[in-house]
């Protein structure tokens, strides 16, 4: 069997949703100390709703295709949705990444949630 499947491939190969939002609502950056990899998300949120997200990520060929397939799957939904959007779930929809390469999904899950995090604080302010 292939290390990484067909849609962690398609995802790396051709990211969905890649660059920077100039004027997001929320922008969340994390790193992993072990690889020094680093995922940056920006997000557009209109009326609790996500209407855009964007990604740099400088990282591994896991991390770039977990930042474009989380990109999937929080546009268009609900604020509170997105929060609970677990690293599971992403490499669930990229049809599984190997054991190892786990914590790379990880990375999207957190910079989503820094990202949620930004906007709300903005919103109190
Ligand atoms: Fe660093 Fe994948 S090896 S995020």
């Amino acid at each position: 069997m292939a290390l990484y499947s067909d849609k962690v491939m398609d995802h790396f190969l051709h990211p969905r949703n890649v660059g920077v939002i100039e004027d997001a609502d929320g922008v969340g950056e994390v790193g992993n100390a072990k690889c020094g990899d680093i995922m940056k998300i920006y997000l557009k949120i209109d009326n609790d709703i996500i209407t855009d997200a964007k990604f740099e990520t400088f990282g591994c060929g896991s991390a770039i295709a977990s930042s474009s397939m989380a990109t999937e799957l929080i546009i268009g939904k609900p604020v509170s949705e997105a929060m609970e959007l677990t690293n599971k779930a992403v490499a669930e929809a990229l049809d599984g990444l190997p054991a190892h390469k786990m914590h790379c999904s990880v990375l999207a899950e957190e910079a989503i949630q820094n990202a949620l995090e930004d906007y709300k604080s903005k919103q109190k302010g």
